[in-house]
């Protein structure tokens, strides 16, 4: 637990970007691979390299550009993350999630996430966005929860309620935005991997089997420490890749794909997130 962080780090990296803009950001946006476009939309921006703040993980996998951008979108004041920390890269929960604390502490109620997964529900086609109804925390599971160690009361509590994780009301505007743009909003269970390999057949089976829709390698734990201190969550997957079904064992996942079809659906995503924003 020598890397768990305290308050006084959160606070420490808040009043940096405080120091930097006069924006009070009240929604937060966290990219996913291939994501990152909509950071360049943002107006009366200010960029923050992550390696400016004190105690923030930056990145170094590809499509993630490792910078926050603090502005409006929408005439709504956002910070947005260009890339987030990955367990797979060996950063530790607390790392993983020390943005979304920091959020807290800037003051925003919402947090809109995104990630790039592949499809497992037969109806998905790659290309397609899905509006994330629930997730299975298979991660943490295994014990690699973010809040486990000492509960910080000042956040949270310690056995915070996970039983309505993506807000409803949120949700229900995605899909009326989604209508209205004629843009076609899949709906499913998000399950996080540890990553970085992708998966077996075996794999894909199981998880069709315990119910997941999409699988990736991120965003559960940002949305349990999202919940743990109240904020409400929005999400979406952009479905990168179709996992391969039993039978069809000829397609493969590379990394490569993952970002050309993130590159090509993104502006379905920004059309949904810049309607649910300017729906508030
Ligand atoms: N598996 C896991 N993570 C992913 C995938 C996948 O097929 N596609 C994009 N992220």
């Amino acid at each position: 637990m020598g890397d768990t962080y305290s308050m006084t780090d959160y606070q420490a990296a808040a009043d940096l970007i405080r120091g930097r803009t006069a924006i009070d950001p009240k929604v937060g946006l966290i990219l996913g691979t291939g994501l990152g476009e909509i950071a360049e939309t943002v107006q009366d921006s200010v960029v923050i390299p992550y390696a400016d703040i004190p105690g923030f993980p930056h990145s170094g996998v590809a499509g993630h550009a490792g910078r926050m951008v603090v502005g409006r979108l929408e005439g709504r004041p956002v910070v947005v993350l260009q890339g987030r920390a990955h367990y797979y890269e060996g950063y530790s929960m607390d790392q993983v999630t020390f943005a979304v604390r920091v959020l807290q502490v800037l003051g925003i109620e919402i947090l809109i996430v995104t990630n790039a997964a592949g499809g497992i529900n037969g109806s998905f086609v790659a290309g397609d966005i899905m509006l994330i109804t629930d997730h299975i925390n298979l991660i943490g599971m295994g014990g690699a929860n973010p809040l486990r160690g000492p509960n910080l009361d000042a956040l949270g509590p310690r056995f915070p309620d996970m039983s309505v994780a993506y807000d409803e009301k949120l949700r229900s505007l995605a899909r009326r935005v989604a209508q209205k743009a004629e843009i076609v909003l899949q709906e499913g269970v998000y399950v996080c991997l540890a990553g970085p390999s992708f998966e077996t057949p075996a794999d894909l089976r199981f998880l069709r089997v315990i119910g997941a829709d999409a699988v990736g390698m991120s965003t559960v734990p940002e949305v349990i420490a999202a919940r743990h201190g109240g904020t409400r969550v929005l999400g979406f997957s952009g479905i990168t890749n179709m996992t391969p079904v039993d039978g069809a064992m000829s397609a493969s996942t590379n990394h490569e794909e993952v970002l050309e079809v993130g590159r090509m659906l993104a502006p379905k995503m920004v059309a949904v997130i810049r309607g649910v924003l300017s729906g508030l």
